[in-house]
């Protein structure tokens, strides 16, 4: 049945402005006014925003780490995803080295298939370079749609990969048209820290933070950034946490190269404080970057503001504190590195961001949809309100108050990192190819709902030239 959003005000990354969407077989028809409704459901949006639905770049489900798995699979992770405004997932699906890289793929399309109630997508990560990764390559770009790589600048003897491998992940990147991704900190530096603080005695919960210093982020950064100029390559430099990396994005884009960067909530609302929690609380907020000194926050928002990083990520990748973080209740070392963000990605920003004139709502869209959509192969299929583009949306109530809590979300972790935090703003409705996930704040939805989406190659171009002067 033909669908008709009425009475809205629709926010794209470019304009805001009263108008009518018809959505016909899943994808938006038209937009406009007085549309004929004969044999429509009609969707009064009054007193609403209607933004393209969330994408989230940046999710762990179902992802063995740490000795565990994480709670959140394709089913809970993407329901609540669903409730908090996303429409899509970009999932991390993890290789081995040694083993081919087309049957990581096998193993997360049958983790995701019949149970994600959105649209899902997969970076893959690549852990070594050889003739055999190398060789599997251009079939992965071309029949999988998998146009992003992520490697791991740290987890040594774990997802750590070499600067070598990141060099050349960069330069057949650059040749295949993909869109190479780093978790930048310097896992070998991070290794010395933590064996010495547990050789000092040092086991509790902020030792992961004090393990993991600004520097040791900044200097990832700057190391991926210069290897990305050198290889001529792009790079997205996901979950940036602090300054000292926001510096050496900052930097390499001054300097022509094609660089772009991340942030996700928790650094904008929480600091390295919440660590230090009494009776292992601070288990809960052990995540790798770790959190922050507060500055750092203020830092992070006039980025946002001022186009150095361009998007937001959850980085979901939640364990529950009993049972899963207690497992380093000895040794934070062994405290499963991660967090439920999943659900509250998007809130977070607006009533942080937009309600507090720390970005503008246009801004909003384009760091939770549009941006995301351009940079990895996306839009304008998602990302956007336009004719032809999936009826991926959110009706969003701006003006409503909620307080965050483990007891109302939809994540099957037991614990929210934002227990308490009142936020202004709330997802009412949302539709996934022109069908409602949720609709009036329930779920509507299905597991097994979700497609899996190819992307189309990385295209400079696609991104506004905002990084470089396109020449005609
Ligand atoms: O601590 C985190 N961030 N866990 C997920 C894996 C990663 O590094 O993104
Ligand atoms: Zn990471
Ligand atoms: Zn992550």
């Amino acid at each position: 049945m033909k669908k008709v959003i009425k009475n809205g005000v629709i926010v794209t990354a470019a304009d805001t402005y009263k108008a009518d969407i018809l959505i016909e077989n899943g994808v938006i028809s038209a937009i406009g006014k007085e549309f004929n409704e004969n044999n429509c459901e009609v969707i009064d949006a009054k007193g609403h925003y209607v933004f393209p639905g969330g994408i989230d770049p940046h999710t762990h489900l179902d992802m063995p780490f740490g000795g565990t798995v994480t709670k959140d699979d394709f089913e809970t992770g993407t329901i609540a995803a669903a409730f908090g405004g996303t429409t899509t997932v970009i999932d991390f699906c993890l290789t081995t080295k040694g083993k081919p890289l087309q049957s990581a793929i096998e193993t997360w399309h049958k983790k995701s298939k019949e149970k994600a109630a959105i649209d899902y997508s997969f970076h893959l990560m690549i852990g070594e370079m050889n003739d055999k990764v190398l060789s599997e390559l251009p079939a992965i770009i071309d029949n999988e749609g998998i146009t992003s790589f992520k490697v791991f600048m740290a987890y040594k003897n774990v997802f750590q990969a070499d600067d070598a491998t990141l060099y050349q992940t960069l330069v057949e990147a650059k040749k295949l048209g993909a869109l190479v991704m780093v978790h930048a900190e310097n896992g070998d530096v991070i290794d010395y820290l933590t064996t010495k603080a547990l050789k000092e005695g040092k086991t509790a919960p902020i030792y992961h933070a004090l393990t993991r210093p600004p520097e040791i982020e900044g200097e990832a950064t700057g190391r991926a950034a210069q290897l990305t100029g050198l290889a001529d390559s792009q790079l997205y430099v996901v979950h940036v946490s602090c300054a000292d990396a926001v510096k050496k994005i900052a930097q390499a884009r001054e300097q022509g190269i094609n660089i772009w960067g991340e942030t996700c909530p928790q650094y904008l609302v929480l600091d390295q404080t919440y660590l230090e929690k009494p009776n292992f609380e601070g288990a809960k907020y052990v995540w790798s970057p770790p959190l922050r000194e507060k500055w750092n926050q203020d830092v992070l928002w006039n980025a946002l503001k001022n186009g150095d990083l361009q998007t937001l990520g959850s980085d979901q990748c939640s364990f529950d504190f009993n049972g899963q973080k207690d497992l380093g209740k000895e040794d934070f070392t062994k405290i499963p590195n991660g967090g439920p963000i999943i659900e509250d990605r998007m809130s977070l920003l607006f009533s942080e961001g937009v309600q507090k004139g720390r970005i503008t709502l246009n801004q909003f869209v384009d760091m939770t949809s549009t941006k995301i959509a351009k940079l990895f192969g996306l839009y304008p299929k998602k990302g956007s309100i336009a004719v032809g583009s999936d009826a991926d949306l959110l009706i969003f109530d701006p003006h409503v108050k909620r307080t965050i809590s483990a007891n109302t979300h939809h994540m099957a972790v037991d614990y929210s990192a934002f227990e308490g935090m009142e936020v202004t703003g709330e997802p009412v409705s949302v539709l996934c190819r022109g069908e409602f996930v949720v609709k009036e704040k329930q779920f509507v939805g299905q597991k097994g709902y979700g497609q899996y989406i190819k992307r189309s190659k990385f295209n400079e171009l696609n991104i506004n030239g905002e990084n470089k002067q396109l020449t005609m």
